[in-house]
C-alpha cells in the first residue's frame, strides 16, 4: 500500500473511532472532559423587594461581579418565607453552591440557615441582618448600611436645611416614618431623631408615624394620619428609613399644598429618588443619602464566590457609608461613584 492510500485509511479509522467515542463516552474522555472544562460556580442573588431600584442595582452589582470572576448568578425576588425556602431547595436542584440574601424576614434566619445547611450552600446576607431569639446572628456573614452613622448624616442635613431656609422652631416640625420592627430601619431613624435633638430642635416636635408596609403607599397613609392631627403645622422636616419611606410622605405633604418651599425631605438609599430629584421642578424631597447598591452586590458577591472558590471566609461585619446627594450634585455623585472616587 503506498503512503498517500495508508494515511488516507488512518485518517478514516481515526473519524471513525473519534465518532464512536462522542456518541458513547467511556469513562476515561468523561473524566478527562471535566478536568477540561470544570463546572462553573453557580450562585443566588434573592432579594426581599425585587420591585425597588435599590436592590435592582444590587443585582447589577452581583451581575458585574459574575462577569468579572465568571460564576453563573440566579436573581429571584422572595417576598415571603415559602419563596425563600422554595427558592433554597431550587438552587440546591441547580448545581448552586451558595446564595446571597435579603431576607423578607429577618427572623427566618435560623429556619434559613438550617435548610441552607442540609442543602449543603453557603449564605452571606445583605442589608437586613438575621435574628435569632432577638439577637443578632452574628455568625452568618453580613455586609449593611452603618445605619446609625448614616441616619445621624440625615437628621444634620435636615437641620442644616431648616436653619439655612430661616424656619422657625415654633412653626416646623418634623415628620419621622418609621418602621421599628426591622432593626436597620430603628436605627437609621433613632440616628436621625438624635442627631435633630442634638441640633436643638424639641423632642415635641418630633411626631412618629409607623409605616404597616415599607414602600411609598405605606409611607403615605403613615404619614397622613399624622398632618390630618397636626394641621398647625406650617413647615415639615421630613425623614425615614429610605427613599420608599420618604417619597410617599413627600405625596402626602403635597396633596395638603407643601411644596419645595415649605417642606423638606431627605431620603436614604439615593437609588430610588432619581427621577424624583431630576424633575425639572424641585419637590419637598431635597435629598437622599446615597449609598452604592452597586458596590453592595459586588461586594457580597464577590465575597461568596470568593469563600467557594478559595475557602476565603467573608468577614463577619462589613458596613457601608453614605453621601448627601441632592439636585445640585447629584450628577457629580453618581459619576465619582461609577469611576469608583
Ligand atoms: C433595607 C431597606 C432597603 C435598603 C437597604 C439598605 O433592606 O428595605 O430599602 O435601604 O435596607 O441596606
Amino acid at each position: 500500500m503506498n503512503l498517500p492510500r495508508l494515511l488516507s485509511l488512518g485518517l478514516s479509522c481515526a473519524m471513525i473511532l473519534s465518532t464512536a467515542c462522542s456518541k458513547q463516552p467511556t469513562a476515561s474522555t468523561t473524566t478527562a472532559n471535566q478536568a477540561a472544562a470544570p463546572a462553573k460556580i453557580k450562585l443566588g442573588f434573592l432579594v426581599k423587594q425585587p420591585e425597588e431600584p435599590w436592590f435592582q442595582d444590587e443585582w447589577k452589582g452581583a451581575e458585574k461581579a459574575a462577569a468579572q470572576y465568571g460564576f453563573d448568578l440566579v436573581k429571584q425576588g422572595v417576598q415571603d418565607g415559602e419563596k425563600v425556602m422554595g427558592m433554597i431547595d431550587n438552587l440546591a436542584v441547580a448545581g448552586a453552591q451558595g446564595f446571597v440574601i435579603c431576607t423578607p424576614d429577618v427572623r427566618l434566619g435560623p429556619a434559613l440557615m438550617a435548610r441552607a445547611k442540609q442543602r449543603g450552600l453557603k449564605v452571606v446576607t445583605v442589608d437586613d441582618q438575621f435574628i435569632s431569639d432577638g439577637k443578632f446572628m452574628l455568625e452568618v456573614p453580613y455586609l449593611g448600611m452603618s445605619a446609625s452613622r448614616i441616619g445621624a448624616q440625615q437628621g444634620a442635613a435636615l437641620a442644616a436645611e431648616m436653619k439655612r431656609r430661616g424656619w422657625s422652631a415654633e412653626e416646623t416640625a418634623v415628620c419621622a416614618i418609621t418602621f421599628e420592627e426591622l432593626d436597620t430601619a430603628r436605627e437609621r431613624t433613632d440616628g436621625s431623631i438624635a442627631a435633630l435633638k442634638a441640633a436643638g430642635i424639641s423632642a415635641d416636635r418630633i411626631f412618629k408615624a409607623a409605616q404597616k408596609t415599607t414602600d411609598i403607599p405605606g409611607s403615605f397613609d403613615a404619614a397622613n394620619v399624622l398632618l390630618t392631627q397636626h394641621p398647625e403645622v406650617k413647615r415639615w422636616l421630613i425623614l425615614g428609613m429610605n427613599d420608599s419611606a420618604v417619597l410617599g410622605a413627600v405625596r402626602a405633604v403635597e396633596s395638603r399644598g407643601f411644596t419645595a418651599d415649605t417642606a423638606a425631605g431627605i431620603g436614604i438609599n439615593g437609588t430610588d429618588c432619581l427621577d424624583e430629584l431630576r424633575k425639572a421642578k424641585a419637590t419637598p424631597f431635597f435629598g437622599s443619602m446615597r449609598v452604592s447598591a452597586i458596590g453592595e452586590g459586588f461586594a457580597t458577591a464577590e465575597m461568596l464566590y470568593k469563600w467557594i472558590k478559595d475557602g476565603t471566609p467573608p468577614a463577619l461585619d462589613t458596613r457601608t457609608e453614605g453621601t448627601l446627594m441632592t439636585r445640585e450634585n447629584l450628577e457629580a455623585v453618581l459619576k465619582k461613584e461609577a469611576t469608583g472616587g
